[in-house]
C-alpha cells in the first residue's frame, strides 16, 4: 500500500497522529525519527516504535533549537526523505472572550513552529535533491469555522506557507504537501474538549470523528501521488468542495446557529 521511505522525521510524532504516522511508517520499514517537547513522551513513543527509532527533544517554537536538534539528527541519520510536521495544538474560545496571548501561542506553534521545521530541513533537502514534506493544518485551515478564529487563522497561515514552498521547491525535486485532519482522537483532542464551548461542541457532534492510524493510513496511502491538500474523510472532502465550489452553500452550513 502507498509509496516507500528510507527515513522519516516526524516533528510533533511522540503522540496522536504523529505517533500515528511514525508508527505505521516503522511499520512497513522506515526509518524513523521522532521529536517532541516531552523527554517521558518521547520514552513511551520509542517503546512503541522499536528500541531503533531515534528521538530528539525540541520545542518547534524555538527556532535555534529546533534547528541544532534536526541538523543532529542530520548529522546522526542522514538527510530524510519524507518530513511530518505534526506539532501543533487548537483552542476553540470565542475570540472576544480570548486573552490575546492564546491566539499568540497558536500562531507561534502551529504556524511559525511549522516554518522553522521547514527552515531547519529545507536546504538538507535541497542539497539531496529529493524528498517530501508533510505540514499539518486541518479543515479549519481551509475555512473559518465558529470558536476558531485563532486556531483557524494559524492554520490558513501554514495552508499559505506550504502552497508557496511547494511551488518554490518544485524545481529541488521537494514535494510539500499540507494534511488537514478532520477531528479525531488524539490526547490533543480530549484535551481541545475540555474547555471547549458547548455550543461549537454541538456543532462537531454531526461530523464523524477518526481515529489517528484512519488518518495516518490515508496520508501514507496518497502520499506518493504528490497531492497538495490531504484530507482524510470523506465528510472532509464533500466538505471542502462545497467549501470551493458552493460558498453560499457553506455560508448557510457553517453558520453559528445554523
Ligand atoms: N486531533 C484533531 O482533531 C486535529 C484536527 C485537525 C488538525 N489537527 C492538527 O494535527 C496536529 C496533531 O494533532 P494531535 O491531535 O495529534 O495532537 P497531540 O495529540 O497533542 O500530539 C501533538 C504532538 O506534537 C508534539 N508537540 C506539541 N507542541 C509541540 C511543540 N511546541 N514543539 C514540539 N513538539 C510539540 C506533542 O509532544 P509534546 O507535547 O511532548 O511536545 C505531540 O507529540 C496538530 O497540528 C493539530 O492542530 C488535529
Amino acid at each position: 500500500m502507498g509509496g516507500s521511505w528510507a527515513r522519516a522525521f516526524v516533528v510533533g510524532g511522540s503522540e496522536g497522529i504523529g505517533l500515528a504516522v511514525a508508527q505505521r511508517l516503522a511499520a512497513r520499514g522506515t526509518e524513523v525519527a521522532v521529536f517532541g517537547r516531552s523527554a517521558d513522551k518521547l520514552r513511551a513513543a520509542r517503546e512503541s516504535l522499536g528500541a531503533t527509532a531515534y528521538t530528539g527533544q525540541l520545542d518547534v517554537t524555538d527556532a535555534a533549537a529546533t534547528t541544532a536538534v534536526l541538523d543532529r539528527a542530520v548529522d546522526d541519520l542522514g538527510t530524510p526523505d519524507l518530513v511530518v510536521t505534526t506539532a501543533g495544538f487548537a483552542r476553540a474560545e470565542w475570540f472576544h472572550e480570548a486573552p490575546l496571548d492564546n491566539v499568540r501561542a497558536m500562531m507561534e506553534t502551529n504556524y511559525l513552529g511549522t516554518v522553522h521545521v521547514c527552515h531547519a530541513l529545507v536546504p538538507h533537502l535541497v542539497a539531496a535533491g529529493r524528498g517530501t514534506i508533510v505540514t499539518t493544518s486541518s479543515m479549519a485551515g481551509v475555512t473559518g469555522v465558529f470558536g476558531y478564529a485563532g486556531y483557524s487563522a494559524s492554520k490558513f497561515a501554514v495552508v499559505g506557507f506550504s502552497e508557496a514552498l511547494r511551488r518554490e521547491l518544485r524545481p529541488h525535486g521537494v514535494h510539500v504537501a499540507t494534511l488537514c485532519p478532520p477531528n479525531t482522537r488524539t490526547p490533543g483532542f480530549d484535551e481541545e474538549n475540555r474547555t471547549k464551548p458547548a455550543e461549537v461542541l454541538a456543532a462537531e457532534e454531526k461530523v464523524r470523528t477518526l481515529e489517528p492510524e484512519q488518518v495516518a493510513d490515508h496520508l501514507l496511502k496518497v502520499l506518493p501521488s504528490q497531492p497538495r491538500l490531504v484530507i482524510p474523510s470523506l465528510d472532509g472532502r464533500l466538505g471542502h468542495a462545497v467549501v470551493r465550489h458552493l460558498p453560499r452553500l457553506a455560508e448557510r452550513m457553517l453558520r453559528r446557529g445554523g
